[in-house]
């Protein structure tokens, strides 16, 4: 797909009013998705459905933070944070998310996540936030490689 720079920059505002919801089987692939989730992400239900979670990451989201998410829902706890997620067009929205399991007869089937707007501050604060942790990422990187 062609692309410019400047697409990234673009970004879509989450509503007020709405929860962006999506389901994933226990590897994260996604089984379900409501309308907003489809309209925000600029993806048809049908391109979503199937292919693994991370097909909204968002390059400026620090590994760690995901790695994180993956320990806590596997020790079966519930993780909450704040993601930058990449559209379809490459723009991007930025959500709080509650990501949790389902369970059914007492056993993990799945899990859920819910989403919800940030504020304006927010967004600033966990951006720089997450350029550092990048940024630090690398560090390690060339840590591990030169040593
Ligand atoms: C229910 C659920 C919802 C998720 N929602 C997102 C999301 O909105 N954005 C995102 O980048 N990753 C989300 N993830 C995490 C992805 O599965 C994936 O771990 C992440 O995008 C990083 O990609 P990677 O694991 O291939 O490095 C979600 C995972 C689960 C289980």
């Amino acid at each position: 797909m062609e692309y410019n720079e400047s697409e990234f920059l673009i970004e879509t505002i989450v509503p007020k009013n709405e929860l962006i919801i999506s389901r994933t089987d226990l590897k994260g692939v996604i089984t379900y998705v409501n309308d907003t989730f489809a309209q925000i992400s600029g993806y048809e239900e049908e391109e979503l459905i199937g292919n693994p979670h991370n097909i909204v990451r968002h390059p400026d989201m620090p590994k760690k933070i995901f790695r994180q998410m993956w320990e806590k829902l596997q020790n079966k706890q519930k993780w909450e944070g704040v993601i930058k997620n990449l559209r379809k067009d490459h723009g991007f929205y930025w959500v709080h998310a509650i990501i949790s399991g389902v369970y059914k007869d007492n056993h993990l089937v799945e899990y859920k996540s819910i989403r919800t707007p940030i504020t304006y501050e927010t967004k600033l604060k966990y951006q720089k936030l997450y350029d550092q942790y990048r940024n630090i990422d690398k560090e390690n990187i060339r840590r591990v490689v030169y040593s």
